[in-house]
């Protein structure tokens, strides 16, 4: 039982300052009940609060309760966020699809950056990175008018070799680390099984196997 009501809990919080970036293109997920059953209702109440946060200011203003199972709720892939919260948008791509991508920055933080294909049972990269920016991202010298390349750029989608056919089972995750700070953005998706090769059809003929092919 949550004795704090909810308003006096936004008031806590409100004493943070407004941090700092998401992935406000395509849709992402964001946190709601099924966020709240295993990472805790005052984690939900905090990213409600200001989006643009992240794992560290969390964890520093106390942000996970006595529903946090850390098992569960990974602050490190998608900052937590559940599928089941985000099944209205889970998108249908092709590989080669080329998908463009809009970030917003609202307080530059100089680091590093990159988009991937994620498994979620494994929090492991799928593949090669689809964007990468080794350093040089988000440059508070830069900021507001950042490279294009950093904040409006696309990706393709990649040959997934049979894997991300299942809503929940991958997501595209924009990532970015600076000065110490984590922004975890996520997309669901899918893409379609690849076809099973056809089974050479084997006839019966008077007493021989052959095969249609031949
Ligand atoms: C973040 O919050 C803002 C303001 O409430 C909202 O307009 C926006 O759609 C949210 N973005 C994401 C990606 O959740
Ligand atoms: C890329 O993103 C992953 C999270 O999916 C992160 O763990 C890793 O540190 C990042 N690496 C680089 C080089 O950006
Ligand atoms: C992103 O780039 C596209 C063209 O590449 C442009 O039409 C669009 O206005 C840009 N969006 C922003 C927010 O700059």
């Amino acid at each position: 039982m949550h004795l704090l009501p909810t308003a006096f809990v936004g008031l806590i919080f409100a004493v943070q300052t407004y941090a700092h970036g998401l992935l406000a293109k395509p849709a992402t997920r964001a946190p709601d009940a099924a966020t709240a059953a295993v990472c805790g209702q005052t984690m939900v109440d905090f990213y409600k609060q200001d989006n643009t946060s992240y794992p560290e200011a969390l964890i520093r203003a106390d942000g996970l309760d006595e529903d946090y199972d850390a098992e569960n709720c990974n602050l490190w892939l998608c900052k937590g966020f559940q599928f089941e919260d985000n099944t209205e948008n889970v998108f249908e791509y092709k590989p080669g699809d080329v998908v463009d991508l809009e970030v917003f920055i609202r307080i530059a933080h100089l680091g590093y950056a990159n988009v991937s294909v994620v498994d979620t049972a494994t929090n492991t990269v799928v593949g090669d990175f689809l964007k990468l920016w080794e350093d040089g991202y988000a440059d508070p010298e830069d900021s507001p008018d950042f490279p294009e390349d950093q904040t409006n750029f696309s990706v393709t989608i990649p040959e997934l070799d049979g894997k991300c056919t299942q809503a929940g089972e991958c997501v595209i995750q924009w990532y970015w680390f600076g000065q110490g700070q984590t922004y975890e953005s996520c997309i669901d998706f899918t893409v379609p099984a690849p076809e099973l090769e056809p089974e050479p059809e084997e006839t019966e003929c008077a007493g021989r196997t052959r095969s249609w092919r031949s």
